[in-house]
């Protein structure tokens, strides 16, 4: 049972926790087919959503779930706020807490920015991506698409490819995948993969090929120039000529294999346009499972116990 005030990542998350958040979304993920997909489980709640970073698929994600939920909604955006007149953080939140609001939805540029915001504020906080710890939601929603493709998640041998080093996903999916008994590779250059990594309980490779009969799902993630410093490989052509996932990588598999990304994708760069819309991707229905993971993080931090109808 997932009983926790807050959301802040997968690290220290019981299986019994997963289990019990993968299985909410399932039944909101068939709430979405129906006609009238407006619940009243958040009626007179308030939820501020803060972004102090981009996004599309999560911050669009998560306004959808409170509106589907019935939340009164408060979208905060950095650029356009008192925080271009130099306000922290911390007395941003305040000021808005002092508002009577009942939850956060935080995505940051700084690694802890979602777990300060629990020690300062009553309110529920939902991390939606802190720098390159965390990203829970996306895990939680790559799980659940998983198990709804496969089955199952115990037993699997799951890929993440790519920049390791950078990524909040990465992390975020280890922890998750390692809790639920999947087996998980990680396969990048040398230079994207954090020293002792394997101390997470993952296998290291960086010869894409090597892993392609091993695996059941790639998660190939994002190459994020935004926050790499130069020289971490000679040039976009090389790494996709090294580690892209192209057609004709994939057609040396004996069996399918499940083909995600958690967006914005590099199209031609980490994954090639005829791999990302191929009948293997499922980068799309992701997204749609994202929209129910999130319904059912927030129904569970509200409190939620009773069935869904
Ligand atoms: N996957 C993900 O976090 O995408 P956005 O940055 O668009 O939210």
């Amino acid at each position: 049972m997932f009983s926790r005030k807050h959301l802040l990542g997968l690290d220290g998350v019981a299986q019994e926790e997963i289990i019990s958040i993968l299985d909410t979304a399932r039944s909101f993920r068939e709430v979405l087919e129906r006609p009238i997909k407006r619940l009243p489980t958040l009626q007179g709640k308030t939820v501020v959503n803060l972004f102090y970073e981009p996004s599309t698929r999560t911050r669009i994600s998560f306004e959808l779930a409170e509106k589907r939920l019935s939340a009164d909604i408060v979208n905060f955006s950095a650029s356009a706020s008192s925080v271009k007149k130099g306000e922290t953080l911390i007395d941003t939140v305040r000021n808005i807490e002092a508002m009577k609001i009942d939850m956060v939805v935080v995505r940051h540029s700084s690694p802890g920015a979602a777990h300060l915001l629990a020690r300062v504020l009553n309110a529920h906080i939902i991390n939606a991506g802190d720098g390159g710890h965390e990203h829970p939601t996306q895990a939680l929603l790559d799980m659940f698409t998983i198990r709804e493709k496969k089955g199952r998640l115990d037993q699997l041998t799951v890929a993440l490819v790519g920049d390791i080093s950078h990524s909040r996903v990465a992390m975020s999916n280890i922890y998750g995948l390692r809790t639920m008994g999947a087996r998980v590779l990680v396969c990048g250059p040398s230079t994207l993969i954090p020293r002792h990594i394997e101390w997470l309980g993952v296998e290291v490779y960086h010869n894409i090929d090597e892993i392609i009969e091993q695996v059941d799902v790639m998660n190939i993630l994002r190459l994020q120039l935004e926050r790499q410093r130069r020289g971490l490989f000679p040039s976009l052509r090389e790494y996709h000529n090294y580690f892209g996932i192209t057609r004709e990588r994939l057609e040396r598999a004996t069996r399918p294999i499940l083909i995600m990304h958690p967006g914005p994708m590099n199209r031609g760069v980490e994954i090639s346009s005829d791999v990302a819309d191929s009948e293997h991707s499922v980068i799309l229905e992701q997204v749609t499972n994202g929209l129910a993971v999130r319904m059912a993080i927030l129904y569970l931090l509200a409190g939620g116990k009773s069935e869904i109808h």
